[in-house]
Order: C-alpha cells, then structure tokens, then sequence
C-alpha cells in the first residue's frame, strides 16, 4: 500500500460519463426521475423541521433567553453558507452519493470513505433519536386519547433498567414510591411488569420500531409514494406552524423579551448543538440527485428554498416563545411549543401541536431513512462496500438492499438504547461533512480542468475581508474579553465542570452529596429529579461555585487545572490554529469567501461541541478507517489492476 493511492481521486468528467451511460442503460441500473424543485425544497422542510424545534428549543431558550434568535440567526448562515458549497457540487456532480461523491472528487478515497462513514451518524444514528423522541410524542398522544400502552412496550431497556434501580434505592432511603420523580416511577413499573426470560427483562420501545418499519417499507416501496408522503407531511405541518405563530402572535408580552441575554453570550452558545440539529437535513436531498427531473438546476434551488423558509419560521417561533412566556419557565420543558399553549389553557391547540409533532418527526425519519442507503449505494457503486448495497429493486427502483439494512441499523438500537448523547453525535458527524464540502469549493476553485456545472457560488475574494474580521477578533479579544483570553491563553485553573467533578467523585461520595443537598435545598433538588448533573448545569455558574465551596470537597475537586483543563481546549485550539492557516491561505490564494466562511462558522461550531464528543466521534472515525482497511481498499474501482496498470 502507497501513502499516494490512499488518496486517489474520482474526475468530474468520469463521473459525468457514467451518468450518460446510465441513462443510456449500459450504465449501473437507473432510478426514476420525479422530482422537480417543488418536492426537493418539500423534502428539505420535511428534513429539517422535527424533533429539533418540537423539543431541544425549549433548553436552548432556557440557557440563552430570547437571544437564542442570534443563534438561530448564525446557525442559518452558517448553514446557508455550506449550502453554497452543497449546490455547487450538486450542480457539478448530479449523483447520488452527497458528500460522500463530492470529497471523492476533491480530496481522494480516504477523506471521502471517512465522510461516508460520518454521514452514517447523521441519517442513521440521527433518526435512532428521533424515532426515541417520536416514540414520546406518540405514546403520550394516545395516552391523551385515553389509549394505554404498557409502559414496557414504550421505552427502552436502559431507561427502564436504571429508573428502577434508583426507584428502588429511593424507596430504601425511606422515600413514599408517590414521592419520586414521575420518570422513574414509569420506568419502575416498566421493569416490573415486563416479561421475563431468566433474569433478563424484555422491556423494548416498540412504537420506535413500528415507525421505523413503517417508514422503511415506504421508502423501499418506491421514490413517488416517499415524495406524496412527505408532500402531505410537509403541508400539514407547515400549515400548523403559522397557526401556532398567528396564535401565539396575539399573546407575545414584549415584558418577556427583557433581559433579551440574561445568560449573556455563553448562555446563547450553549443552544449551539440543539439549533443546530434543528437545522440538519437540507443537504440529505441530494442523495437524490438521480431522482431529479433536473438535477443541475433543481438541487441547488430546492435546498436555498428549504434553508430560507426553514430558517423564517425558526426565527418568529423563537420570538413569539420566548414573548409569550418567560425563557425561565423553559426549565426541563422537552415539549416547548406545547407547553407555552398548555399554559395559557388553549389546550385545544396543544393537542394540534403534539399531532403536528408526531407528523413532523415522521418525515425527517422518512428523508434521513431515505438519504443513508442512497449514500451506501454510491460507495457500493465505487467498490468501498459490497456489490449488494447497489442493488436496484427491478420494480420500485429504490436501492433495496440497502434500505433494508438501513432500517435494521436504526430499528435495532431504537428498541433498546436510550441515546443521550446521540443529538451532540449527530450534529458533530454533519458539521463535519459540511466542513470537507466547504473545503472541497476551495480546493476546486482555482483548478481550470474541472467542468464547472450550472450553479457556482458568487464569487468574493476573501482576502479583502478575512484579514480585517481576523484583526477585529484579535482586538476584542484583547480588550473585551481580555480576562477570558488571558485564562485560556495562561490554562488559568478554572472551576470544574458538573459532569467532570461527578465522575471523579466516588459512590459514597455522591450519596453524602445528594443527602445534604436532599436536605438543604430539596425543592430545586427534587426538581431536578435528584439528578446531580442536571440539578448543576441548570444553575448559574456563580450559585454552583458558592455549592461546591458549602461541599466537603478537596481543592483539587472543585478546580480543574493542567491537562485536564487543557483537554477541553483542544478543539478551540484546532479552530483557531485552522482560522490562522486559512487566513494566510486566502492572502495567498485569493480564496472564495462563502465557502470559506461556511468552513469557519461549521469548524466553530464543532469546537462548541465539546471534547467528549470530539473524543467519541474520533472512535467512531478510527472504527470506520479500520473497515476500510480491511476492506474498501481492496476493493476501490479505483486500485490498480492490471488492465488499468497496463494502460498507465
Ligand atoms: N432537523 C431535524 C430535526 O430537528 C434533524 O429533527
């Protein structure tokens, strides 16, 4: 194996011939093209407003008040920015593979097999949440209709396994079972009054895995029948959305958009991974671009469409949110939209709004389900994954193998996994394919070989702005913020983190801690379901410093230093060490200023996102690397054969 060959690139006008040999049958088998603008910008809708607005909103208001529209502003353009890049390569290569097919073209094999393998967390891993979430909504929506599930068929083993244990260890410490939180008296009763064989419990979220069935079928049956489903899921749900904002309208109290930041911009970021979730899904339509009547033209438009009325709604919903109730109340709300309404007694609305949630969840998975095997397909297609994930079904021209082994992937775990960490994954893998498109505009732009398609991004050199934003963050750096930069340039000791300060605490220890708080401050407390993390992180950084002082903790529990402190820097270093190379590299190369500032907003948010994350979507990668080692690389078209070899 050479260093070289890992990096061997597919050309654009290879990629372009095999299109006209597909549509002349000597090709790989071809799909049918139905799509027009229309249904692109509806699948981008369908997408992209879900589980996101229906419910990590509420947090991100919570933590950042009514200035969480400036995030939902930053997020639009950051995505607006990549969309950019998207379009461009849409329009230049009109294939199926998204991401994947464009680093391919840019970067070579290796870069492109990893964004594969990242975009795995985006679809796949992505819709195991929200099937999870659409579960919630949907139970608790036939509950409303006095439908009783059993809690042991709605939710997922781990949940069920770790609420009664903490059930059970309440009630030894003398607690009346009325008295514990409402979660963990489900999960009690879950554990309880499942099935068992030997001492395993068979507790499983089966509603999870209905609509994962559900949705598969549908997209194995065919593209036409996905798009009139997602169509009418689009007009449902967008026409309850103005509702709910013409409603809402009549009761904004502008009282509550004061203060506009109480938790200043820090509170904002912290929204950084829910509204960004939010946001995901336009770039999933052009895994569709051998669907499209014409994809060249039709791709870029229906994603600028879907990212500008996406975008329009978030921001009036934000507003009407946060003035129709204070942001504090936002508190543990996990049903925002109908929460607000619940509370102003218009609960008939509420109950539109739980519907319309169901719905809207139902067609992200619907997108995303459908996105991850149409990107297996074109990584089968360049011999990265077996001949089968190719296959065309003869009569509904849907990838079917494919589809059937992405249903598996997601219905699988959604039974049984309670994916905490799973919005931060997916949101961490996107960004960073939206990082390598980004990149991929700028490493194309000033080559003259490659065949330019329809849409290209308007063209701004960057060097007569990214110098002067980068002075401008320098200086306020170094006047503002002096304080902050100084401690983080210095590694200034610093307060632990809530989560970092309980993992290294040991079991005793947590006990004596949730006893006192138990006793000093039992309200907030149990409010927070004696959870110590959540119970923390929802309290100001001043209120938890002067707790953690009232604690019998050691100095070097409470303060974090050295390579621990350091750790969490990283991914801040790697944006500003990237920010620099790029700035010089604009001076240098007169570099395109969209895609560059679609590179820096997504590399920012990714630095946001946390080093656990980081840390989690590094394995992740290295799992990926290792298949393509043992695989992808043996059996790339693209490795030397001996035909090819002789024609060299
Ligand atoms: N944007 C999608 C959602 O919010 C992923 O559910």
């Amino acid at each position: 194996m050479n260093f070289q060959s890992l990096f061997r690139k597919k050309t654009v006008q290879n990629i372009l011939h095999q299109v006209e040999l597909n549509e002349s049958g000597q090709g790989y088998e071809k799909m049918t093209r139905n799509l027009g603008v229309k249904d692109l910008a509806a699948f981008g809708i369908a997408a992209i407003v879900g589980a996101g607005i229906f419910s990590t909103i509420g947090k991100a208001s919570f933590d950042g008040g009514p200035a969480v529209i400036f995030l939902f502003m930053f997020t639009a353009l950051a995505c607006g920015f990549a969309a950019f890049a998207y379009a461009e390569f849409a329009s230049m290569v009109p294939v199926s593979g998204s991401a994947y097919t464009y680093s391919y073209v840019a970067f070579g094999e290796i870069v492109a097999w990893i964004i594969g393998w990242s975009l795995i967390m985006e679809y796949a891993i992505g819709n195991i949440t929200v099937a999870i979430s659409w579960s919630d909504y949907f139970t608790s929506l036939l509950e409303t209709g006095g439908l009783h599930i059993p809690q042991w068929i709605q939710m997922d083993y781990l949940t069920a396994s770790s609420g009664y244990q903490e059930a059970v260890s309440l009630m030894q410490s003398g607690r009346a079972f009325e008295n514990i939180d409402i979660s963990m008296q489900q999960a009690y009763h879950a554990w309880m009054n499942s099935p068992t064989i030997g001492s395993f419990h068979l507790v499983a979220d089966l509603p999870a895995l209905m609509i994962i069935i559900l949705i598969t079928w549908l997209v194995y049956r065919g593209m036409k029948e996905s798009r009139n489903a997602s169509n009418l899921m689009v007009v449902i749900k967008l026409g309850i959305i103005l509702l709910i904002i013409a409603v809402g309208a009549f009761y904004v109290e502008t009282s509550n958009w004061t203060p506009f930041a109480p938790n200043g911009v820090s509170g904002v970021l912290k929204g950084v991974s829910a509204v960004f979730f939010a946001y995901i899904g336009f770039d999933a339509i052009s895994t569709t671009a051998e669907e499209c009547k014409n994809p060249q033209r039709d791709l870029p438009r229906g994603m600028m469409w879907a990212i500008i009325i996406c975008t329009v709604l978030y921001i009036v919903i934000a507003l009407i949110l946060t003035g129709m109730v204070n942001y504090s109340e936002f508190k543990n709300v996990g049903d925002p939209l109908a929460f607000v309404f619940d509370k102003l007694n218009l609960k008939w609305l509420s109950g539109i709004i739980a519907v319309s949630a169901v719905i809207a969840m139902a067609s992200v998975l619907l997108v995303f389900q459908m996105g991850q095997p149409r990107i297996w397909m074109s990584m089968s297609r360049d011999g990265l994954l077996p001949k089968k994930f190719s296959k065309i079904h003869p009569k509904y021209k849907t990838p079917s193998f494919a589809t059937i082994v992405v249903g598996f992937v997601v219905a699988v775990p959604a039974l049984f996994m309670n994916f905490t960490m799973v919005t931060d994954l997916c949101s961490i893998g996107t960004l960073f394919a939206f990082v390598c498109v980004c990149g991929g505009v700028l490493v194309l732009q000033n080559k003259t070989d490659v065949p330019r398609g329809k849409f290209k991004t308007p063209y701004v050199n960057g060097k007569y702005v990214m110098p002067f934003l980068m002075i401008f963050a320098i200086v306020l750096a170094f006047t503002s913020y002096k304080e902050n930069t100084m401690a983080f340039l210095t590694n200034e000791k610093q307060v632990i983190a809530p989560s970092d300060l309980i993992q290294n605490l040991n079991n005793q220890q947590i006990e004596a801690i949730r006893m006192e708080l138990g006793n000093t401050h039992s309200e907030a407390f149990e409010s927070a379901g004696r959870d110590l993390d959540r119970y923390w992180n929802e309290m100001n950084s001043e209120t938890y410093y002067q707790q953690l002082q009232h604690l019998e903790l050691t100095e070097s529990q409470i303060y974090e230093e050295g390579w621990a402190l350091f750790i969490h820097k990283i991914p801040t270093w790697i944006f500003i060490i990237v920010t620099f190379l790029l700035t010089y590299s604009t001076i240098k190369y007169n570099l395109s200023l969209i895609p560059l500032l679609g590179l820096i907003c997504c590399l920012y948010m990714m630095s946001e996102l946390g080093v656990s994350n980081w840390i989690g979507f590094g394995i992740w990668l290295v799992v990926g690397l290792i298949v393509y080692f043992l695989y992808g690389y043996k059996h790339s078209k693209l490795r030397p054969t001996h035909t090819n070899l002789k024609e060299a």
